[in-house]
């Protein structure tokens, strides 16, 4: 039977895809496509046929899926990577060997690329959390941003569901300071906008815009990532690089 290739497609711009990816992806007579790949990708699905993914409950997908590997490979554009948040792990693991999954650019990555920092400097950051309050669950007991939230920590938020004023309350609870904070909206989308400010004035750089689709008609949550944390706007210096020279990079017998 054919394989199916599960392909990190990135943000949303092809650019994106890896040399692998795009490799695989045009051998493949057919592609389950999560909305807006269908568009942004169109001129690499062109001749092939094309599927929503979310159109269909897991046993209609499961048997749309197997009728059209009958008929050569099919790929899966995974959102970003496989690495968070990716909804395709009941499908991977019923596959087995059939299934190959293939890395991508996550969202983070472009997320700090676009803003030419790296998102754990050694004396500003010294851990990363990625994090969505979908899923740290509902039980009393339950961590919430704010305990995540803490000095030292770079905070990654997918698929926030809590209103902005909200949200920056616990964030501000946790961190106890007033920290810089990014919102990235449609990275590599038509629509991208990108707001930075701190927990004290994004609230009014926002100002009405919904960027976590928190009253739109559909409920698949936006494409929104929020980043915080002192590291991202803190800069370094040559000492920085000596350091490292220093303890990580000689050789241990070297002499000075
Ligand atoms: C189901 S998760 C998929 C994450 C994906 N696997 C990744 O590696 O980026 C969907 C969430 O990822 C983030 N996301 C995905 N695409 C995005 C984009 N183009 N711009 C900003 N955030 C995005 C948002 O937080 C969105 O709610």
């Amino acid at each position: 039977m054919n394989p199916v290739y599960f392909i990190g497609a990135g943000p949303g711009d092809p650019e994106f895809l890896t040399l692998k990816g795009a490799r695989l992806l045009s051998g493949c007579r057919s592609v389950f496509a999560p909305t807006p790949f269908e568009d942004t990708f169109a001129s690499y699905l062109e001749g092939k046929t094309v599927l929503v993914p979310f159109d269909y409950y897991f046993d209609e997908l499961l048997e749309k899926m197997e009728s059209l590997r009958r008929m050569g490979p099919v790929a899966f554009l995974v959102p970003g990577d496989i690495t968070f948040y990716a909804p395709f792990q009941a499908l991977i693991d019923l596959l087995g060997d059939a299934a190959e999954v293939i890395p991508g650019v996550g969202t983070a990555n472009v997320a700090s690329a676009t803003l030419k920092k790296t998102l754990d400097l050694p004396g500003v950051c010294n851990r990363a959390i990625i994090a969505s309050p979908r899923t740290l669950g509902d039980a009393d007991d339950a961590p919430t941003l704010e305990d995540l939230a803490a000095p030292g920590v770079t905070l990654l938020i997918y698929m926030n569901n809590i209103p902005l004023g909200e949200l920056v309350a616990q964030l501000r609870r946790g961190y106890g300071a007033n920290v810089p904070i990014v919102i990235f909206h449609r990275l590599c989308l038509p629509g991208e906008e990108v707001v930075s400010g701190t927990l004290d004035d994004i609230v009014d750089k926002v100002g009405e815009r919904d960027f976590f689709n928190l009253g739109g008609p559909k409920k698949r949550p936006a494409l929104t990532l929020v980043v915080v944390g002192e590291t991202l706007t803190a800069s370094v210096d040559g000492e920085w690089w000596d350091y490292r020279r220093k303890t990580l990079w000689q050789y241990r017998d070297e002499s000075e």
